[in-house]
């Protein structure tokens, strides 16, 4: 089956040179000693930036492809894995991140449940995604749709509810961008 990602790998880091808030590390509380997650990472352009600020820091695609990247990138651990049963004993990462990928995921609510399972108590959940109220995001909604991608963009509101169905107390945290967080501890 065509996968845009597996596709998109080997330009995906020169395409998407979307700014990385410099809040980010705060919102994370980095740095950790502990094991960083960055689910649905892709090439890890994101994760690549916290490699000395944890311990280890896994990422956690679907596409092969993509993970190559994240290999290249040297100290990012690769794992290939669905969100929705991550190949992660409970309690295992310190902090997890998710940053532009839930619209992507298949199964939203099952993934935020195995994200919550393989948090450590006392670890943070951050999963960041666009804010579909904006105009700019309705026109990447648009673009995706009509890239047959399968995207299904959340408020922060029903991504909260998703985590609070799984037991945590989410808490919305806005850019003032076209992005927000919703973050969680456990
Ligand atoms: C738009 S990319 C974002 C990658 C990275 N988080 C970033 O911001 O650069 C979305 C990623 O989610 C991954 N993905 C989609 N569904 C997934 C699933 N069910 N399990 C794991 N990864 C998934 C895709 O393969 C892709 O690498």
């Amino acid at each position: 089956m065509l996968d845009h990602f597996d596709l998109l790998a080997p330009i995906y880091d020169r395409l998407i040179k979307l700014p990385l808030d410099s809040e980010f590390n705060r919102i994370l509380k980095l740095p950790t000693d502990g094991r960083i997650l960055d689910a649905g990472g892709g090439t890890g352009r994101v994760s690549e930036r916290f490699k000395t600020l944890a311990r280890d820091v896994v990422v956690c695609d679907f596409s092969l492809p993509m993970l190559k990247q994240a290999l290249k990138k040297g100290k990012l651990l690769s794992v290939r894995g669905s969100v929705d049963k991550l190949p992660f004993p409970d309690g295992s990462f310190d902090r997890i991140l998710v940053v532009d990928a839930l619209h992507h995921f298949k199964k939203p609510l099952a993934a935020v449940g195995e994200l919550v399972r393989v948090l450590k108590p006392g670890g943070r959940l951050v999963i960041e995604d666009f804010d579909i109220s904006r105009f700019v995001v309705k026109l990447i909604a648009w673009a995706e749709t009509l890239a047959l991608m399968g995207s299904h963009f959340f408020t922060p509101d029903q991504i909260g509810k998703m985590i609070a169905d799984h037991g945590l107390t989410p808490a919305i945290v806005r850019n003032g961008k076209a992005s927000f967080w919703v973050v969680a501890d456990k």
